[in-house]
């Protein structure tokens, strides 16, 4: 097992560069399936669950190499349709492999994905808008088989904005006949990443940051060089450490408007921030107040992957804050963790209440998701003296 010892008790200072966005990457990885050809990305971060796409493409038949921050993909080889069931328990976004690959060779053999627990993570939104395309699905003891001789547009009505659904439809219409219209379709900024990646190589997409995102079937044309966005959640994640500890830190490569909820939340709880094109800095003298309720809701709500990191920023806020989780049933399972260094947390349902305790203790604690795992790391350089047993992850 892995381990993070934390020194705490000092503030955090400097400057560094976001990193390209995890959720964005993952669903382009798989797109790069639709171009039997060469696609590059700048930026790519160097992730497990990257390198766990990079074991699915390499399955498929495609070649992948880095060098540096920057990953090559080689398609023209693939030729397999199906991913086992290891690399698909691996993470959630193997899930988005469906859509690429029956756009590109019209039959998919795959099983459930994995991924962080946050409760229940259904796929029926997915198979809803891929058969509504054409898509014949038949699962047998846990294996989905999947058939699309002939995909045909049409307007899928997404019951609710998922983000992976909204992803997989988009892959999935682009080797469709005509056109696709995705009604109710995720607005968050990473679609609008994956739009931009895919008309960079030839394909129709437009909409993409609205609710409704239209796709011309068409398959991709040309080689693309694409920049992946800058990660929105772990440019949130720095700040939220930053204003928990207190110190002062300037990101840069980051997009200000993608983090407007949660610099807000920060402003509010005593942070003082400013922005600028490509940077946003923030400054917080360690001692912040509570800031009410907080729900989180699809983009431009307030993030869910955000609500674990501002949990630990508010530990010692004066006055009590509400978070109240509406994206993922079981996303609180970093609470009693925190509550390990002595914060003051109760949980009903999807409701927590956060009470600042004046200091937190060093205690040994464990990672129970990715971001549960960096609010633990952001709790922990504020308690004095540090965390004597180790933190442990
Ligand atoms: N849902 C269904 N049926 C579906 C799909 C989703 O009921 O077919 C439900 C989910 O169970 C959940 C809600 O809809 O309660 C939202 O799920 P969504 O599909 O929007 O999320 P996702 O695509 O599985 C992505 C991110 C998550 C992020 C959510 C919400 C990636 C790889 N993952 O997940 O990121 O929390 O959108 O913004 O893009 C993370 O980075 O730590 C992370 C979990």
């Amino acid at each position: 097992m892995s381990h993070i010892v934390i020194q705490g008790g000092r503030r955090l200072e400097g400057t560094l560069t976001v990193q390209g966005a995890k959720n964005s990457v993952l669903p382009i990885l798989a797109a790069t399936i639709l171009h039997p050809g060469r696609t590059t990305l700048r930026g790519c971060p160097r992730l497990s669950d990257v390198e766990a796409s990079i074991r699915i493409l390499r399955h498929l038949g495609c070649k992948a190499e880095w060098e540096g921050e920057e990953l090559t993909v080689d398609a023209s080889t693939l030729d397999r349709w199906d991913v086992p069931d290891h690399l698909m328990r691996e993470m959630r976004s193997s899930v988005i492999f469906l859509g690429a690959i029956l756009a590109r060779m019209g039959w998919a053999e795959l099983s459930h994905p994995g991924g962080c627990e946050l409760g229940p993570r259904p796929i029926d939104l997915h198979l809803a808008a891929l058969r509504q395309l054409g898509a014949q699905l038949r699962e047998e003891s846990g294996c989905l088989q999947c058939s699309a001789q002939c995909m045909e547009g049409r307007e899928i009505v997404l019951s609710m904005p998922s983000v992976g659904a909204t992803e997989n439809a988009m892959l999935a219409a682009c080797g469709a006949e005509g056109e696709t219209v995705l009604v109710n379709a995720a607005r968050e900024p990473e679609i609008g990443d994956l739009q931009a990646f895919l008309c960079g190589m030839g394909c129709r997409v437009r909409g993409a940051g609205s609710s409704t995102i239209c796709v011309q079937g068409r398959r991709p044309t040309h080689d693309s060089v694409h920049t992946v966005m800058p990660d929105r959640i772990a440019a949130a994640t720095y700040l939220a450490a930053a204003a928990a500890a207190g110190g002062e830190v300037e990101l840069r490569r980051v997009s200000h408007g993608h983090l407007s909820t949660v610099t807000a939340a920060l402003h509010a709880a005593g942070c003082q921030i400013s922005g600028g094109e490509g940077q946003v800095a923030l400054r917080s003298a360690g001692h912040l107040r509570s800031i009410g309720t907080v729900r989180t809701a699809p983009y431009p709500g307030f993030p869910t992957d955000a609500q674990a990191i501002l949990m630990a920023a508010l530990l010692r806020a004066r006055g009590a804050t509400v978070f109240v989780e509406n994206i993922f049933e079981n996303r609180y399972r970093h609470v009693d963790e925190l509550c390990r260094m002595g914060a003051d947390i109760s949980v009903a349902d999807r409701v927590a209440v956060v009470t600042g305790v004046p200091e937190l203790c060093g205690a040994q604690v464990r990672c129970t998701d990715l971001r549960g795992g960096a609010a633990l790391l952001g709790a922990g350089p504020a308690p004095p003296g540090g965390t004597p047993n180790g933190g442990v992850f």
